[in-house]
């Protein structure tokens, strides 16, 4: 089956997909992203998902080119175009299309909108989460705005290469005074030696994962402690175990990092059980397909 995108609003075939090459996202970076799971045909946490894209627009001083009730039926009409029942659904809200230009442009335009819905293996996901993944880490030479999901990703993209290239998983950046801020598209999280989740409390320095806060909640009702704090690369090497949260990944078991063996090596006891929680306690819309 062909796949069709929602492109400033129509559904047209992918190859025939496209955007302004004056857009601003495409010349400037300038614009805002979402990514949410399909799970079993439905969205998952997209409530959320949608209020951090409000909040990425609005400290870039955009709004939604239309509804959020609309931006919801384009969503769902993406996932039953597609018959896509386990992968991801991603949006993009750029400036629009004006003269290159840094200032925004005199006249008002409208933003504009893609939203695209892919598949995803499953089966490769969980297999990963069976063995755990390497991470490295590279030095965190972002901007300090990510909290804002803007499309400018040129760090994350070199520190997944480089992740890659070392045959990891992912990237974990490491801020001037030697603490994890996150991962290359996920946030990090170490278990101490007392059973204590640790994670980095939001603030500009990092994305406030929604998977991250799902996991917190999951944790509490554990009855878990989570102690939100920096911790450093040695504090990860010392930990009893390691994970990253993101849409795509849910809880993923980070095993070693710089090929250095985290805890027993093997993905740890508490990664597995928020793993196996967090579709209980994250929000799952009505089934779409
Ligand atoms: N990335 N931090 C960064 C830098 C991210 O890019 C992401 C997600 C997260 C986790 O956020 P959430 O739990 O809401 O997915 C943290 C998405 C998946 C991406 O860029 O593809």
């Amino acid at each position: 089956m062909s796949r069709i995108a929602y492109v400033n609003g129509q559904y047209v075939p992918f190859r025939e997909a496209h955007v302004h090459i004056e857009d601003r996202g495409y010349q400037l970076g300038d614009g805002v992203y979402e990514v949410c799971e399909i799970r079993n045909g439905s969205l998952v946490d997209e409530r959320r998902h949608l209020q951090r894209l409000e909040r990425s627009l609005s400290e870039l001083r955009m709004t939604l080119p239309l509804a959020p009730s609309a931006l919801r039926f384009v969503m769902e009409e993406t996932v039953r175009r597609n018959r896509v029942r386990d992968g991801l659904i991603y949006l993009q809200v750029t400036r629009g299309v004006a003269r290159r230009d840094h200032g925004f442009p005199e006249q008002a335009i409208k933003p504009a909108l893609v939203v695209t819905v892919r598949a995803l293996d499953r089966s490769k996901i969980e297999a990963n989460a069976g063995a755990g993944i390497a991470v490295i880490t590279v030095p965190d030479d972002r901007w300090d705005r990510v909290d804002i999901k803007t499309i400018g990703l040129l760090p994350n993209v070199l520190a997944r290469q480089k992740a890659k290239d070392a045959g990891a998983k992912d990237a974990w950046f490491v801020d001037a005074e030697g603490f994890v801020t996150e991962g290359a598209a996920s946030n990090a999280w170490i278990v101490t030696h007392d059973g204590v989740l640790v994670t980095r409390p939001s603030s500009n320095r990092i994305l406030t994962g929604i998977t991250m806060t799902v996991a917190k909640e999951i944790a509490l009702r554990l009855q878990m402690k989570v102690e939100e704090r920096a911790f450093s690369v040695q504090e990860v090497l010392a930990a009893s175990e390691a994970f990253l949260t993101s849409a795509t990944q849910t809880v993923m078991p980070v095993i070693s990092i710089d090929r250095r063996k985290i805890g027993s090596g093997k993905p740890g006891p508490v990664a597995k059980r928020l793993r196996e929680e967090f579709h209980r306690v994250a929000e799952i819309g009505r089934k779409i397909v």
